[in-house]
């Protein structure tokens, strides 16, 4: 596996995979990369000729108290697992070549409506980050078919939504999220749990499970987020939201409507917030 670092040489050896005829997969990351990524780019392998990846930790969305500084960089790490997956490329540009006018000054992306809820309602400016970053690695890389975990759900919407809005040509796939034996759901961000909390962590997928569950009993929807979230207060956690939407667009459905939808939850234990949704088949 090759590693580049700026726009030039990744172009060069794109350049020459389309001459020979080859599609290529993309799968961006953040880095410090575990095995919920390494799915993404062995599905991509799957789909298409030749596999890209980056890893950038994007400044413009990490909200100012949140772990941009912290956020953990493994290169090294990163790129023997890449290798192992089946990735051809990764792609690790410096803060200057995805914005040669630096972060604060860049072209700035707003997805309107689908990101003034849940995540976007918590964390203001995230996806404007999310959007204008993907976009722009989506110029550099130029691929046929991008994959995204369904973990980070409303980022998955949000990229859909951009790239049917702006006609990128690019097909866009989620991909499911991998979880450990406990049902914990893998993220980078599990690392900066404590043990204890590692145990306790597992209550988001259980909640997320009987939400599913009392949906479908036919309880209210109201009545079982509130359930959600007082369950989730008294386990130690700090719920942002727990939430059933439609998995469309995140609108609020109906207490009539089972078809469709999606159980999302973000909450902090201790210093660590956590995200995880569950689609309802
Ligand atoms: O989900 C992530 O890892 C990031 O939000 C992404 C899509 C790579 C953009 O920086």
């Amino acid at each position: 596996m090759q590693t580049v670092q700026d726009a030039a040489s990744l172009r060069a050896t794109i350049r020459g995979w389309r001459s020979q005829g080859h599609t290529v997969g993309f799968v961006p990351t953040l880095g410090n990369l575990h095995a919920g990524h390494y799915s993404l780019v062995k599905l991509a392998r799957e789909r298409t000729d030749r596999v890209v990846a980056s890893v950038f930790v994007n400044p413009t969305q990490f909200g100012p108290n949140e772990d941009f500084e912290r956020y953990p960089r493994t290169l090294a790490q990163d790129q023997a697992g890449l290798a192992e997956s089946g990735c051809d490329l990764l792609f690790a540009p410096d803060v200057a070549t995805v914005y040669p006018f630096g972060a604060v000054s860049s072209v700035s992306l707003h997805v309107p409506d689908i990101t003034d809820t849940l995540e976007g309602a918590h964390r203001p400016g995230h996806f404007d980050g999310v959007a204008t970053v993907v976009c722009k690695l989506f110029n550099l890389v130029q691929p046929d078919t991008a994959l995204f975990g369904q973990k980070d759900f409303q980022q998955l919407k949000v990229i859909e939504r951009m790239v049917r809005d702006l006609s990128l040509p690019v097909k866009v796939m989620g991909a499911p999220t991998l979880r450990a034996e406990d049902g914990l759901a893998l993220s980078s961000r599990n690392q900066y749990l404590s043990p204890a909390e590692r145990a306790e962590a597992v209550q988001i997928y259980q909640t997320l499970q009987q939400m599913r569950d009392l949906i479908a009993k036919g309880h209210a929807r109201k009545v079982v987020e509130q359930a959600a979230a007082s369950k989730l207060e008294r386990a130690g956690f700090v719920p942002d939201y727990a939430a059933i939407r439609r998995a469309e667009d995140l609108s609020e459905p109906a207490d009539s409507e089972h078809e469709g939808l999606v159980a999302l939850i973000a909450a902090r234990l201790g210093t660590t917030r956590l995200i995880d949704n569950l689609l309802f088949d």
